[in-house]
């Protein structure tokens, strides 16, 4: 193990636990601190090699937390056994890059982070929406180029969304908050795409109507689309919020985007390769009144050819997340997964991660993806 690229906490931990990544805050180190860890965090921002990881796990690891950019497959999981350790939690709510089944064939639970950056994550998804309809960032290069010499009544003329459709293609946690943000602020249709109906959202939006109704103001329609394609043919904006597997890989394809209304606006913070990113390319190339607004890419970082030259697309580096408070709990929330394991508490599986976050935090992993498949007990509350 490189001593360069690695920083060591509570050396006098009994249990080895590697984190690939520094990670921000202090509270997460206190909770396995608390168990008795000692915490080897690698300071390099360079990703790691599957093989410099192994390495790191060395002869005995108890646990590890990693990044959504390394592949946490059965390599890894096999290697962590290898070595003794008995927990991982992916520092994110998406786990598209982890193999909870090889984890859990050998025995490993795997975390994850839900619940805290779900604001925040649909903030930045309300701000591409805006950013991409009212042209942000073509005015904003356009002023430091040096080229605003006057004001003209017809100079950037964006997309009013008041009173428009909204369509949201995965309507969990972080894509029913997007909605909400954007029926109440700014009185949407919501037409929404999800495996389920979403009846929490549904009864949520009836009972805006009837605050509407209250300030005699028309209401907000709510409905769950039948097919993505009914939904990308009527919103005025889609925003993306599906989680990445085979089922979701390329869902907006060329096909579907020549669907959209030609000055309809694309979001996504989900994963890059749920959008063909070359089939974008081409679609905002041939139709510049439409627009899209993104903060994942589809062979992250690398930017698909053309995507970079194009006026009616705002790029951001994966951002969605990149709040303090959401940052620091995520990595509150990944400690808490493996220092609750390590000391051998149940899983919390409620939706709530809050008791988490501040406070003495109750005795229990928040979020484990394979309890069931597993055997982890369930936290129960005493009344
Ligand atoms: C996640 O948690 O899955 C985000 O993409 C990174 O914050």
């Amino acid at each position: 193990m490189d001593s360069n690229k690695w920083r060591i906490h509570n050396a006098s931990g009994n249990k080895r636990v590697i984190v690939t990544k520094e990670l921000p805050g202090d509270r997460w180190l206190n909770f396995l601190t608390e168990a008795d860890c000692k915490i080897e965090i690698c300071t390099s921002p360079d990703v790691l090699s599957s093989q410099e990881i192994k390495a790191a796990f060395g002869d005995r690891c108890d646990a590890a937390i990693g990044q959504l950019t390394e592949p946490w497959g059965d390599d890894l999981f096999a290697a962590l056994k290898t070595a003794g350790g008995t927990a991982y939690s992916n520092y994110a709510v998406g786990f598209n890059n982890v193999d909870v089944d090889a984890a859990t064939r050998h025995g490993i639970p795997v975390g994850n982070t839900p619940g805290v950056l779900t604001e925040t994550t649909a903030q930045m998804a309300v701000a591409l929406t805006f950013a991409a309809a009212r042209r942000v960032g073509e005015s904003e290069r356009f002023l430091r180029d040096g080229k605003y010499r006057v004001w003209l009544p017809t100079m950037f003329l964006g997309k009013l969304l008041w009173r428009k459709t909204v369509g949201v293609i995965g309507a969990g946690r972080i894509g029913s908050a997007y909605a909400r943000m954007m029926v109440e602020g700014h009185k949407m249709n919501l037409i929404y795409c999800n495996l389920h109906p979403n009846t929490g959202l549904e009864n949520y939006i009836s009972r805006y109507n009837e605050f509407l109704a209250a300030q005699s103001q028309p209401p907000v329609s709510c409905r769950r689309a039948a097919t993505v394609e009914e939904l990308l043919q009527e919103a005025d904006c889609v925003s993306i919020h599906t989680i990445l597997d085979e089922s979701t890989h390329h869902l907006i394809n060329a096909q579907r985007l020549a669907l959209m209304k030609k000055n309809a606006i694309l979001v996504n913070t989900s994963r890059g390769p749920v959008v063909d990113e070359a089939a974008l390319v081409a679609h905002c190339q041939k139709n510049p009144d439409f627009k899209a607004g993104l903060d994942v890419f589809e062979d992250e970082p690398e930017i698909k050819l053309g995507l970079v030259d194009l006026e009616n697309v705002v790029i951001v580096r994966h951002i969605a997340s990149a709040t303090i408070w959401a940052r620091q709990g995520m990595a509150t929330l990944a400690a808490a997964n493996v220092a609750a394991i390590l000391m051998g508490y149940p899983a919390w599986q409620r939706p709530d991660v809050g008791p988490f976050l501040e406070g003495d935090a109750p005795k229990a992993a928040p979020s484990i993806l394979n309890a069931d498949a597993l055997g982890i007990p369930t936290f129960e509350v005493s009344i």
